[in-house]
């Protein structure tokens, strides 16, 4: 039986930025996390730290069969998530849309769009044969509105508000889908597109404090609503 305390939390991209942070928070509140991301060093050091039960695979998301094996390992080793949280995401180099390489625009559309997808297939049947957990994709402020120099981006986020909100429509009661605009974080991948200026952004540690409070409290009630976390 679970507690309020040890819920099972599965979460892409857990290497930096708001990943990273999440995980710090979840554990600190006494949940179990999975998490993973490309950067082998990195997943060894989220291992050093935190330990079992909680672990951290080295998968990209854009890859379906690495994908396939990291979610049976995560399953077995405990349960089907009770909140799965899609964060892992890549930005393209500011620049116009034509401006943009053909293998570049296919990095963004495979992690941002199919990957978050890999992860659903994935987790989602044993979720749906247990009858409850909650998906949280990550959106943007740039999947509800536009700007110059992200088109690619703009593009995924736009596609995870419309793909979330159709899965909506065709899980079964218990479940939840949520698409989530985190807010603005001073991050590697704000750094990107904003600059020096990403430094007036909160720090993504003060922003979890916030926002994994916010994410526990979502349940079956919120399936397919359009929302923003705070602390961001
Ligand atoms: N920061 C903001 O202000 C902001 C605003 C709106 C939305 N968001 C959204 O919030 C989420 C997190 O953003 P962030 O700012 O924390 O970005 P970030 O600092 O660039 O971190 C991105 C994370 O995703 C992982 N990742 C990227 N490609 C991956 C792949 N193919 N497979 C597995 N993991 C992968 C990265 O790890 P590896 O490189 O090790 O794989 C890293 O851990 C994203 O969905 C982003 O679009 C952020």
């Amino acid at each position: 039986m679970k507690t309020e305390k040890n819920k099972r939390v599965v979460i892409t991209g857990t290497t930096r930025g708001l990943g990273r942070a999440l995980v710090a928070e979840f554990i600190r509140q006494g949940h179990i996390v999975a998490g993973c991301g490309r950067t082998t060093k990195r997943i060894h050091e989220l291992r050093a730290e935190f330990g079992g039960p909680h672990t951290f695979d080295v998968v990209d998301v854009a890859d379906d069969p690495e994908v396939e094996l990291w979610a049976k390992g995560v399953v077995q080793a405990g349960s089907a998530p009770d909140l799965l949280i899609n964060n892992a995401a890549l930005i393209n180099r500011s620049a116009p849309l034509w401006e943009v390489p053909a293998d570049e625009f296919s990095k963004v559309v495979d992690v941002n769009l199919k990957g978050v997808v890999n992860v659903l297939r994935h987790f989602l049947p044993p979720m749906i044969r247990r009858g409850t957990g909650v998906v949280v994709n990550f959106s943007s402020g740039w999947g509800r509105s536009t700007d110059a120099e992200v088109a690619p981006y703009c593009a995924t986020k736009w596609a995870i508000e419309g793909l979330t909100q159709a899965l909506a429509q065709e899980l079964p009661a218990g479940l939840a889908a949520i698409p989530l605009n985190p807010g603005i974080i001073d991050t590697e991948m704000l750094r990107s597109c904003f600059g020096p200026s990403a430094a007036s952004y909160p720090a993504p540690g003060s922003w979890a404090r916030k926002a994994v409070p916010f994410l526990l409290r979502l349940g079956p009630s919120d399936n397919g609503r359009r929302l923003t976390a705070p602390g961001g």
